[in-house]
């Protein structure tokens, strides 16, 4: 289980995270919305502790990040897939090597096992026989693939996501939605994802929470949530531009 308790990060005075509390639960799918710029990003930074906390905790299994030694950290940060809401691709590797990377970083396996395990993780997101192409030759939606493919690669008990659909057509955010969720059905991860899409929340995150104001001001099932009364939250899903929500 993952817990931010407390959490208050400011930048230059301004407060992005207030007092903010929220549980991940195991094997669960939570999904983060709330606005651009709301903080989203910098709480997830602060989960995978690249960033620090002005004040409060991050728990993971009941361990304080911020008090692991560098050490344990780098240990601790294996059990984590980060999709990055860029791809974070590296321009000058190919597909195979985009996603043998963290193997070759992190665990010491023969070429052939690599090879194995590249190959199989990139059939299970759809780009078998892309493995040669650069970054530059393929789509947007395949770079998305390719970074799940690569967050995937060491097995991970949790898995981020920041922003896997945004930027993409409304039929590639399906894709990408519907891999998400084969992929938890396949590997049972730990998943936080960050989002701005509401279709593709309901679909995906067995646990809807919602980023206002540096809080959580909503959280639960996602049938709870559509059902929310709360005025900034009904605001938000409706994508309406009057509201209690200052523009
Ligand atoms: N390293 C940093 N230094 C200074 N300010 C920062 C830093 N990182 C984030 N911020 C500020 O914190 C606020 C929240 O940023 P964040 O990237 O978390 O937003 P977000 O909710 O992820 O938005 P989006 O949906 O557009 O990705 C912004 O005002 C941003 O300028
Ligand atoms: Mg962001």
């Amino acid at each position: 289980m993952i817990i931010l308790d407390k959490l208050s990060k400011s930048f230059n005075g301004i407060k992005v995270l207030d007092d903010l509390n929220i549980k991940f639960e195991d094997k669960k799918i939570t999904v983060v919305i709330g606005r651009s710029g709301g903080g989203k990003s910098v709480m997830l930074k602060h989960i995978i502790g690249l960033m620090q906390p002005d004040s409060g905790r991050v728990l993971i299994n009941g361990l304080d990040i911020n008090l692991l030694k560098k050490k344990e950290l780098n240990e601790l940060r294996k059990k984590f897939g980060m999709v990055f809401q860029d791809g974070a691709l590296l321009d000058s590797l190919n597909v195979f090597e985009n996603v043998a990377f963290p193997l070759r970083r992190h665990m010491k396996i023969s070429e052939n096992e690599i090879k194995k395990k590249v190959f199989s993780v990139l059939e299970d997101v759809g780009l078998e026989g892309h493995d040669k192409k650069m970054p530059s030759e393929i789509s947007g939606g395949m770079r998305k693939r390719v970074g799940v493919a690569r967050a995937l690669i060491l097995n991970p008990e949790i898995m981020l996501f920041d922003e896997p659909t945004t930027g993409l057509d409304p039929i590639m955010s399906d894709v990408i939605n519907n891999l998400i969720i084969s992929m938890h059905d396949k590997f049972n991860f730990t998943g936080i994802i960050i989002s701005h899409d509401i279709a593709g929340a309901y679909k995906t995150g067995d646990i809807i929470a919602m980023l206002y104001d540096g809080k959580i001001i909503e959280y639960g099932p996602s049938e709870d949530f559509k059902n929310s009364v709360n005025p900034v939250v009904k605001q938000f899903v409706s994508g309406s531009m009057t509201g209690p929500i200052s523009i």
